[in-house]
């Protein structure tokens, strides 16, 4: 069979990581391999979302820049998939003539029947049918970079939540769960290719297998810890709401799940949350922080916020900083509110000005980097073991010098916290040895966003305090 180039672009979030790996991974059989040389592609696929405004832009100018390359190589495939394909359909094709092909989120699996179709036909086609089941439930092995250690698992899809700002439900679908012996035998897989830590995907994990009436997510994690092989299993997201009292047991007792939640609050506001369609309250979401602390003292929580939901007064705002004070999180995403098609809160009125907004998110922003800075400070000079990842891709922009110019390292702490060494020049020889393995680092800076230490125990190792270097057996 003849080879042929494929170039993927992604926007979004982890589910869209996955749905791209999954994307290759079944198009592999017809002799397809990618590129990252996007000129020389047969075929260009972008992977969209649309959960704010910024993000359709992002894929409407990416898919704009393709008409030139499609100009000079009339035979390349265009193919958008993901939210906006789910989102605009037919659309897509009808703005943009050099679009081929118009998959949606549940059309992954028919991705090799619809590209056939076009290769011997040069037809256009759109393909946005949702589904309540899961047709197909692979498991689909799409390729993995080199010395991957970590790799991403989604155990349902699509949401019945429906929060009043959000896209998701729509373009995502109902709620379903895969088979937990799919999950299982998906993750067993990947061990065996050399993955050490698993996420496991979900809008919320937490109402895993109700619906269809499989196991709980707490006992599908169960099951997951004891797959030998795998040393680290991270999950997202949970939703407050659904977050039960087995699941804050788990983190007391499973030995493989990482000391982390993510547990968007998105407001600190009840009446804010009401309107959001949350279905819980300030105060049953701090209560259910206590009960995690207590369960496992040194657990890291981190959270989204939206900023400017419609009609959020400056009361509503302080509410919001109040709770972020009160929890004291490890790390926080926030985002700016912004409408979306078809969502309830688009037509709800007092909407705030962009102004506003933004001077809230700065807000915002600055006191948990002010946490988040205090937080760090406090973890210097502590020993935290690290599942090494490779050699630091970028380094933080407000690097102080503290690391001599040599490569440097990054690994991540079971609390999500990044780290990054430096190995000493006389074992880069012996650096294979680094990506997968546990580390013992000392920490003695900080950054931002990540914290910087010395290698002290591992595989390759260094002595604190001599400046000795030596290798462990
Ligand atoms: N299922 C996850 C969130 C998925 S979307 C959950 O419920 O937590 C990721 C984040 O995007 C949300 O947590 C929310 O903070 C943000 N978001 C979603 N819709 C948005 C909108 N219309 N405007 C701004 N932010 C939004
Ligand atoms: Fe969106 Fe709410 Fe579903 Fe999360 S739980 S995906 S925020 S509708
Ligand atoms: Fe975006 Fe779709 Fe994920 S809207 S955040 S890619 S579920």
């Amino acid at each position: 069979m003849k080879s042929k180039l494929l170039y993927i672009g992604t926007i979004g979030c982890q589910m869209n990581v996955y749905d791209t790996n999954q994307i290759a991974g079944v198009l592999a059989p017809m002799g397809y391999i990618g590129t990252e040389a996007i000129e020389s592609a047969d075929m260009v696929i972008v992977n969209t979302c649309t959960i704010r405004e910024k993000a359709e832009q992002k894929a409407f100018s990416f898919l704009g820049r393709l008409a030139k390359i499609k100009s000079t190589n009339p035979s390349l495939i265009v193919a958008v998939g993901g939210c906006v394909a789910q989102q605009e359909g037919e659309a897509i094709l009808k703005r943009m003539s050099h679009v081929d092909l118009v998959f949606g989120t549940h059309a992954i699996f028919r991705l090799p029947e619809l590209v056939r179709r076009i290769e011997s036909s040069r037809c256009r086609i759109v393909d946005v049918r949702l589904s309540d089941t899961i047709e197909f439930d692979g498991p689909v092995y799409g390729p993995l970079t080199d010395g991957q250690v970590s790799a991403f698992v989604t155990i349902m899809r699509g949401c019945d939540n429906y929060c009043t700002y959000c896209i998701v439900p729509h373009v995502r679908g109902r709620e379903a769960s895969r088979h937990p012996d799919r999950i299982v035998e998906e993750v067993r897989m990947r061990v065996d290719q050399g993955i050490r830590e698993m996420t496991l995907l979900g809008q919320n994990v937490n109402s895993y297998g109700s619906k269809e009436g499989l196991c709980s997510f707490a006992e599908l994690l169960a099951r997951v810890d004891r797959i030998d092989g795998l040393d680290r299993i991270r999950f997202t997201t949970s939703h407050p709401k659904d977050l039960s009292d087995d699941l804050i047991l788990a983190f007391g007792h499973l030995e493989k799940l990482c000391h982390h939640i993510h547990l968007p609050v998105q407001s600190g506001d009840d009446g804010i949350l009401k309107r959001m369609n949350r279905k819980y309250t300030r105060g049953g979401y701090l209560e259910k922080i206590a009960r995690l602390r207590a369960v496992c003292p040194d657990i890291s929580i981190t959270s989204d916020f939206i900023v400017g939901f419609p009609g959020e007064t400056d009361d509503q705002f302080q509410a919001t900083l109040d709770l972020i004070e009160t929890v004291r999180y490890d790390g926080l995403f926030a985002f700016i509110y912004s409408d979306r098609p078809h969502v309830p809160a688009a037509a709800f009125p007092e909407k705030i000005p962009e102004p506003v907004k933004k001077e809230r998110l700065q807000t915002l922003l600055a006191l948990q980097r002010g946490i988040t800075r205090k937080k760090h400070q406090a973890m210097v000079g502590q020993v935290r073991s690290i599942l090494v990842e490779g050699p630091s891709r970028t380094m933080p922009s407000d690097e102080t010098g503290m690391a001599s110019p040599r490569i440097r390292w990054t690994g991540r702490t079971s609390s999500n916290h990044i780290i990054h060494f430096a190995v000493p020049d006389v074992f880069l020889k012996k650096k294979e040895l680094l990506t997968g393995s546990f580390v013992d680092i000392m920490i003695e800076g900080v950054y931002a966003h990540s914290l910087w230490g010395r290698l002290i125990h591992g595989p390759i190792c260094a002595t604190p305090g001599k400046g000795e270097t030596t290798i462990a057996a």
